[in-house]
């Protein structure tokens, strides 16, 4: 089978289409033939080095896939030849909260990853897709949806009538946009363009702020919530951002911290947070159990991911340099 493989950090020169054998299922596994991956932001930093360095090589790179059960092995009772299945992020992390060990089993990153003709994975590892999707939006679900639904609804508490706030137009802000519909909350969306800004209202969202030509973004989040901020931030930004999300958000409310597009480290002031009692939470994807939940309520709206552009397999490398020009709305999809 032909696979994707991290030779060595630092960028594409480190990436390459290698010929593996194709692996056979032992007892308790199973053998999906893959149809479509997604790319993830953690994906590019990972190629670059800059996720984490101590990571084996050569390595499959990408946690996100779609494909179908062409083979079980003995015992398997969890899925059938011909399901339609995607990979839970952690393999190990199938229910309650998130320990220790459960990092250690991250596809596409501490153990191999999607990028490959065929994947073997226990049969705990995998989840059913939603019959209306395809396999390219089937293909988007494991890191970006899972993430903005724990951020919503697992760590985070969201109810009917609440207000969340999201940054940018990357996969996890856009589940998080529709995910939210769907509970009937309403959406403020940060965007660095007009353009992107009128697909979110398009998508439903309440308010749209461009974050470029209005840089204090936080304090038109209070006007628009008659100064009492939002009930929720979906905060993809990171420690660049952070001081502006504890501005926008209501007293006691909540920021799902998932992100670092804008940095990793900043002085942040903490006194807002103690002082507001706002609940800060770090999220990490979310488990297997989770992911079922989401794919139910998937299911129950015929909820369509949002799929920016679609690649051909042999076109790998323009798809990671497509994410890193951020010119993207949405998923960015690889067929196999
Ligand atoms: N903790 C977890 O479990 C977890 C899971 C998934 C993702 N993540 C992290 O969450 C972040 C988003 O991931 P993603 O896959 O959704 O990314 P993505 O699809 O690449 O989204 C990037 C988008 O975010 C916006 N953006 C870029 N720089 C920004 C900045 N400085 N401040 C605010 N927004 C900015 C841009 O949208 P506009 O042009 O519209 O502004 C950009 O298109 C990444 O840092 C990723 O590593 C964490």
């Amino acid at each position: 089978m032909k696979a994707y493989r991290i030779h060595e950090f630092g960028g594409l020169d480190g990436l390459r289409l290698d010929e593996l054998p194709t692996p056979t299922p032992g007892p308790g596994q199973v053998l999906v033939r893959v149809q479509a991956v997604s790319l993830n932001y953690r994906d590019l930093l990972v190629l670059k080095g800059l996720y984490n360095k101590n990571f084996p090589r050569p390595a499959v790179p990408l946690s996100d896939a779609a494909g179908e059960v062409v083979e079980v092995g003995a015992g398997v009772t969890r899925v059938r030849v011909g399901d339609r299945v995607a990979p839970i992020f952690m393999q190990a992390w199938l229910a309650g909260e998130l320990n220790e060990t459960h990092g250690k089993s991250a596809l596409g990153g501490a153990i191999d990853g999607v990028l490959a003709e065929f994947l073997v994975l226990h049969e705990n590892g995998l989840v059913v897709l939603p019959d209306h999707l395809s396999f390219e939006e089937g293909s988007t679900l494991p890191c970006a949806a899972v993430t903005a639904w724990n951020a919503l609804f697992a760590a985070g508490t969201l109810k009917a009538g609440d207000t969340i706030l999201t940054l940018g137009t990357g996969g996890v802000s856009l589940f998080a946009l529709q995910f939210a519909k769907l509970a009937g909350a309403t959406v403020i969306a940060t965007s660095s363009t007009d353009e992107k800004l009128q697909r979110v209202l398009n998508m439903g969202a309440a308010a749209g702020i461009n974050s470029q030509a209005t840089p204090d973004w936080e304090k038109r989040v209070r006007a628009l919530t008659n100064g009492r901020g939002v009930d929720l931030v979906v905060e993809v930004g990171g420690a660049g951002t952070l001081s502006k999300s504890l501005h926008a958000v209501r007293t006691a409310g909540q920021i799902s911290l998932i992100g670092v597009l804008a940095g990793g480290a900043a002085e942040i002031n903490i006194l807002p947070i103690v002082m507001r009692a706002i609940e800060v939470r770090g999220i990490l994807v979310g488990s297997r159990a989770m992911f079922e939940v989401m794919n139910r309520a998937i299911r129950v709206h015929e909820l369509r991911p949002v799929i920016d552009r679609v690649f051909p397999f042999q076109e790998t490398p323009a798809a990671f340099r497509h994410m890193e020009s951020a010119a993207h709305f949405g998923k960015i999809v690889i067929r196999l």
